[in-house]
C-alpha cells in the first residue's frame, strides 16, 4: 500500500497536457491505479488524476456515493458509481445545458468554487483490464468526470470559473452556507 503526495495548485505537473497511455495493461499502470485507490480512500474525496500524483499520464479514478446520484423519474437511484478506472478518457458532451455546481479539488486544498459543466456527456476510455468503457452520465456524475479529465489537460476548476466571487474556503462556506462538494 502506498499513499501518494499530491501535487498543488502551481506545481508544473498540474499545468501540462498529461500523455496517453500506451499500454494501459501493464503492470506499470497497474501499481499506479493502485497507489491511486490506496491515495484516495486515506484522504476521502470522490476522485483523482495521475497528474495530481505527480504522474503526467492520462489516468483518472473515480467513484459517486449512491447519495450523489440523481434521482429517475423521481425515484432515488438504487445504486452509485462503482471505483473507475479510467484509461485515456475521451469526452462528448451530450447537451449544451450547462450547470453551476460546488467543486474542491484535493490539488487546491481548503477552497470550493462554483462551476458551470455539461450537464450530461458521454465518455468513453479503457479499463486496466484494456476493456473498453462507454458510459452517459449526468448530474454530479458527469461533474466528477469533466472535473477528472480537466486535469490531464491541465485545467484546474477555478480556471473554468466565471464567476470568482463564488470561490470560498470550505471553512466559511460551511460556517455561512450549505455544504460544499467533495473531491
Ligand atoms: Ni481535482
Amino acid at each position: 500500500m502506498a499513499i501518494l503526495k499530491i501535487a498543488r495548485m502551481g506545481h508544473p505537473v498540474l499545468k501540462r497536457r498529461a500523455d496517453e497511455v500506451e499500454d494501459p495493461t501493464s503492470p506499470e499502470i497497474a501499481s499506479l491505479i493502485k497507489d491511486m485507490e490506496d491515495t484516495l480512500t486515506d484522504v476521502g474525496g470522490v476522485g483523482l488524476a495521475a497528474p495530481q500524483v505527480h504522474v503526467p499520464l492520462r489516468v483518472v479514478i473515480f467513484h459517486v456515493p449512491k447519495a450523489r446520484m440523481e434521482a429517475e423519474d423521481g425515484e432515488a437511484p438504487a445504486i452509485g458509481v462503482p471505483l473507475t478506472y479510467l484509461i485515456n478518457p475521451v469526452i462528448e458532451p451530450l447537451t449544451e445545458d450547462v450547470e453551476e455546481g460546488i467543486e474542491a479539488c484535493l490539488s487546491v486544498p481548503g477552497l470550493a468554487g462554483s462551476v458551470p459543466r455539461f450537464r450530461q456527456i458521454r465518455y468513453r476510455g479503457i479499463t486496466p483490464a484494456g476493456e473498453p468503457i462507454d458510459r452517459t452520465a449526468k448530474g454530479f456524475h458527469a461533474r466528477v468526470v469533466q472535473h477528472e479529465c480537466d486535469h490531464l489537460d491541465g485545467v484546474l476548476y477555478p480556471m473554468r470559473m466565471t464567476d470568482l466571487s463564488k470561490l470560498s474556503f470550505v471553512e466559511e462556506l460551511k460556517r455561512f452556507a450549505g455544504e460544499a462538494a467533495e473531491d
